[in-house]
């Protein structure tokens, strides 16, 4: 790779631009205090995409992420779309991208900050010092399998249908990122199956305890999803990675972000193919949009996944990182985690505060 990042930028729909906005803004300082070039190209992705071409995900974007280093995306969606037909409905561009990236590996973290451990719906101490990385399989499962539609059946009604589907290297490749990960934290791997009742996250089990063999020095435990759902409200601190299917990881990914307290703080990196996607994991919350309410930290902290993950500067994460955690100490909030008696900053206002402080580290 060149020393210019080639980045592909979609901010999508909703908040998306203006948290995308407070992103590059952080990445600039990076680019001066590192001397790395990156050079941004924004694409149409999701409603914006529909409005200007007629389709989510346009074949000058699939062309602009394809020739990329990395994807940074905002989020897509809003009810000016939700009554189009499914295929075309901007949540498909997410399918898509993931798709064609060959992106099947996504790492959600749900770290909790001090500073915001009382603004958690749970008592702090169930959740003070969680740190758990939901490693969840994004391009295969329930998502994708064949055959999938809704028929009407001859005597009349219809029927739904969608096909859980796991091939044996599919498993295997999400369960080596799964220990590959768990070796630079805590050693831990809980795989979530539904072993009980479905052949195929039998097949799922048997597979991540095979591959397992190759890493012994990390502690593997397996836990059926309905159990895991419990388990993480009542004992969060007993999970390190959590390796998980397409669906499963979705529900339990979006679980693990609420023991944190927003779901606006948390970022996400898709990887596994050349070029991986970082996005936050909240959606474009169409109600706030344009307000300038929006928390950016989510969007931040996926620009700083981009830069470990995609182009393995693992010490500017770091230091994006620690400028939040000082950014929280001081006292400044967001609205979504506006607690009494801190300091109120609007979404630009955040990004300013963020990017001031990492100058000055
Ligand atoms: C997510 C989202 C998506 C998913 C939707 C919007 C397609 O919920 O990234 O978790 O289900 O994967
Ligand atoms: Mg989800």
């Amino acid at each position: 790779m060149s020393n210019v990042k080639k980045v592909a930028v979609l901010p999508g729909d909703g908040i998306g631009p203006e948290i995308i906005a407070e992103a590059i803004k952080v990445l600039g300082v990076v680019s001066k205090k590192k001397g790395v070039q990156f050079e941004f190209t924004e694409g149409l992705i999701g409603g914006a995409a529909i409005d200007a071409t007629g389709g989510p995900f346009p074949d000058e974007t699939k062309e602009l992420v394809q020739s990329s280093d990395a994807v940074l995306l905002g989020a897509v969606g809003g009810p000016r779309w939700e009554n189009l037909d499914y295929s075309i409905r901007p949540e498909r561009a997410l399918l898509g991208l993931r798709a064609i990236l060959g992106a099947f590996a996504n790492l959600r973290p749900a770290k909790i900050y001090d500073a915001l451990a009382d603004a958690s719906t749970l008592k702090r101490e169930v959740i003070e010092g969680i740190d758990i990385m939901v490693v969840r399989e994004l391009t295969g499962g329930i998502y994708f399998g064949q055959p999938k539609g809704v028929e009407t059946l001859p005597g009349g009604g219809k029927k739904g249908f969608n096909t859980l589907t796991y091939t044996t290297p599919e498993i295997e490749r999400i369960a080596r990122v799964a220990f590959e990960v768990a070796g630079k934290r805590g050693k831990k791997v809980c795989s979530v199956d539904k072993a009980n009742v479905l052949e195929c996250t039998e097949l799922w089990r048997e597979v991540v305890t095979n591959v397992h063999k190759d890493y012994s020095h990390i502690e593997l435990s397996h836990m059926y999803v309905d159990n895991a759902a419990m388990q993480l409200i009542r004992y969060p601190a007993q999970f390190d990675v959590i390796v998980t299917t397409n669906m499963f990881g979705d529900i339990l990914s979006d679980e693990a972000s609420m023991l944190t307290g927003s779901i606006g703080m948390l970022p996400s990196a898709s990887i596994g193919g050349e070029i991986g996607i970082f996005e936050p994991i909240h959606g474009s919350a169409p109600d706030i949009a344009g307000q300038g309410k929006a928390n950016p930290i989510a969007t931040i902290m996926s620009a700083a996944m981009m830069v470990k993950y995609a182009f393995g500067m693992d010490d500017v994460y770091d230091d994006i990182d620690s400028a939040i955690v000082r950014i929280l100490d001081k006292g400044y909030r967001t609205p979504d985690i506006m607690q009494e008696g801190s300091k109120s900053a609007g979404c630009k206002e955040m990004g300013d505060l963020i990017v001031a402080e990492l100058e000055n580290s």
